[in-house]
């Protein structure tokens, strides 16, 4: 099973400020889109709420310590591990890590690639973070920029990071 984060972190590592996204990129959610579609999508019970609607065409799958959680449309785990394991049973050969703070951070070991939305700013009010990728453990494969726009208020990066070393 390959493990792919998708995650849009700012300079600081913000991702998330009152339970929502910092900013509102439509490249970056077209991007998220396009990457992600017909695929498991494996995410945190907060990050569901923030999104309050399972994300069409994808797998949706929400991990909750809550076993009586259930949401139509929606198959719940009750671990990363767990839903790791329903992705492969389901034949899936790959699932993407959507989020949030939590549950990047306990799925960050176990991932073989880190497709990072670095967005160019310092969001002063955000509460959840991710964290910096460590270069000894991380190569970066591509690195696209775009630059802000009438639609975009700040820059970004589409970069794509490969785990070093898979055999740990
Ligand atoms: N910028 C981005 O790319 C991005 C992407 C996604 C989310 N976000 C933002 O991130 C924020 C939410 O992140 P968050 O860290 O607060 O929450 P989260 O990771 O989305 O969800 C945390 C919840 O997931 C469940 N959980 C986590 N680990 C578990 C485990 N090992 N076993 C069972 N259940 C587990 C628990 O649910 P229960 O409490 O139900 O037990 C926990 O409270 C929001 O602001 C959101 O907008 C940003």
């Amino acid at each position: 099973m390959i493990i792919s984060i998708i995650v849009a972190a700012a300079t600081n590592g913000a991702i998330g400020q009152a339970g929502q996204l910092p900013w509102h990129l439509p490249a970056d959610l077209r991007f998220f889109k396009n990457t992600t579609w017909a695929m498991p999508v494996i995410m945190g019970r907060k990050t569901y709420a923030s999104m309050n609607k399972l994300l069409p065409g994808r797998f949706n799958i929400v991990i909750t310590r809550n076993a009586d959680w259930q949401q139509e449309g929606v198959v719940t785990a009750a671990s990363l591990e767990a839903a790791l394991a329903i992705a492969a049973a389901a034949h899936f050969k790959e699932a993407y890590i959507i989020g949030g703070g939590e549950v990047y951070r306990q799925a960050l070991p176990m991932a073989g690639q880190v497709l990072l939305t670095r967005v160019h700013t310092e969001p002063e009010d955000a509460d959840t973070f991710f964290p910096a990728l460590d270069t000894a453990d991380w190569q970066l494969i591509s690195d696209e920029a775009f630059p802000a726009d009438d639609k975009h208020a700040y820059a970004f990066n589409f970069q794509r990071w490969q785990r070093q070393n898979p055999s740990v």
